[in-house]
């Protein structure tokens, strides 16, 4: 175990020499990758309990070959809605936490293996909701995305179903599943999409008893095993975390992968459940399917008072304050700065093959 890990981290701080320069400070690293593989030490997901999983994936790169511009996971929650992680968007190769255009992408579901066309269906972003004009990359604070597709999956789909939203905070100690194509103990990709169980960790215990306390925001909960050896990895981002059948929670960094210490962080779904029903219901009856109530014309809180009463209104204020206030500290964890460089380097690689 050691061994293979050893050797794959090797093989990529190699790759990652020259752009270590640019990258110096930062030192959390997404689960975002251009070379996907599996969740480490996962099992092979199986198509009915993953019907919501999504692949998003560069237009240009899948253009080539199928397959091939895997970047992200994702979940359909509605028929043409599907949340992601917001840092699968940011341009790699600016590296500024400048996004680049929904245009980029494309969202392919439908099947386990990432290559196979079989049963599939690929969907335009339409409308594309992020928090923050620019990401903090070195937070990772609002990593959440409400992609809008240009049509819906047919509710009859065989192997397609959107899964529902979890709008409270899942309890510790209960167990999830993470599913993605992400990196895994081999430290290279796969075709299969991969399942893993994970505890969910109470905030007390990642803040106290891991080494990721001081990195921890607001909207941000852990989930897995404190010795390591089981985890999401890059790849995985943007991916669902699935407890009692409902999403409760999107991959978002970690620090390694299956790391002891570090167990994997994710963007809370029921921290930001108004908001994303909001943004759904802001296009409702745009001529995207469901047809709800349309035409309030009094702005964001009318839209979305049909769903979810009262709550609204606090919630946006709260989480940008937290996100400015907290840039600087994660300057302790010094030692893992390198990892972050893999980031920058796989896009760079990719790049220059393409
Ligand atoms: C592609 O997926 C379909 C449906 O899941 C399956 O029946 C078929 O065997 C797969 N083809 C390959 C080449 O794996
Ligand atoms: C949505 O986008 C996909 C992928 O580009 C395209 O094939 C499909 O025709 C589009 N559907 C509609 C209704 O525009
Ligand atoms: C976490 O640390 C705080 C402050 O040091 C302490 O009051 C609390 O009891 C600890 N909680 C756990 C679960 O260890
Ligand atoms: C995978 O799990 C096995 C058995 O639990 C463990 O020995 C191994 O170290 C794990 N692999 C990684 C990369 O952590």
């Amino acid at each position: 175990m050691a061994h293979q890990l050893t050797i794959s981290t090797i093989s990529l701080l190699v790759l990652g020499l020259f752009v270590v320069s640019s990258s110096a400070g930062n030192q959390i690293r997404g689960r975002f990758n251009t070379d996907p593989g599996r969740i480490v030490n996962g099992s092979l997901a199986s198509m009915e309990a993953t019907r919501h999983q999504v692949s998003l994936r560069r237009r240009l790169n899948d253009g080539y070959f199928f397959g091939t511009g895997h970047i992200c996971g994702g979940t359909l929650v509605r028929p043409n809605v599907v949340v992601s992680a917001a840092h699968c968007f940011v341009d790699q190769v600016i590296y500024d936490g400048t996004f680049l255009s929904k245009d980029d992408f494309i969202v392919v579901m439908g099947n386990v293996d990432r290559f196979n066309q079989t049963q599939t269906m690929t969907f335009d972003i339409e409308h594309l909701f992020l928090r923050l004009d620019k990401f903090v990359l070195s937070t990772y604070d609002e990593d959440i995305a409400v992609l809008i597709l240009n049509d819906s999956v047919p509710t009859n789909h065989p192997t397609i179903r959107p899964i529902e939203l979890a709008s409270l905070a899942t309890p510790a100690g209960q167990v999830c599943q993470v599913t993605g194509w992400g990196t895994t103990e081999e430290g290279y990709g796969s075709d299969y999409l991969m399942t893993l169980d994970v505890p969910i960790i109470s905030e007390e215990v990642c803040v106290n008893d891991t080494d990721l306390g001081h990195l921890l925001l607001p909207g941000m909960i852990c989930a897995g095993y404190e010795e390591g050896e089981r985890d999401a990895c890059s790849g995985d981002s943007g991916g669902p975390l699935v407890c009692q059948s409902q999403l409760a929670g999107v991959v978002s960094w970690g620090i390694g992968c299956a790391l002891p210490r570090f167990p994997g962080v994710y963007t809370e779904i029921a921290y930001y459940y108004d908001w994303i029903e909001e943004k759904i219901a802001s296009v409702d009856g745009d001529g995207s399917g469901d047809g709800e109530t349309s035409g309030d014309g009094s702005g964001d809180d009318g839209e979305s008072s049909g769903d979810q009463s009262g709550d609204g209104s606090g919630d946006d204020g709260e989480s940008s304050g937290d996100g400015s206030g907290d840039g600087n500290k994660g300057d302790g964890a010094a030692t893992i700065s390198i990892s972050a460089a893999l980031l920058l380097l796989m896009p760079t690689v990719l790049s220059l093959n393409l």
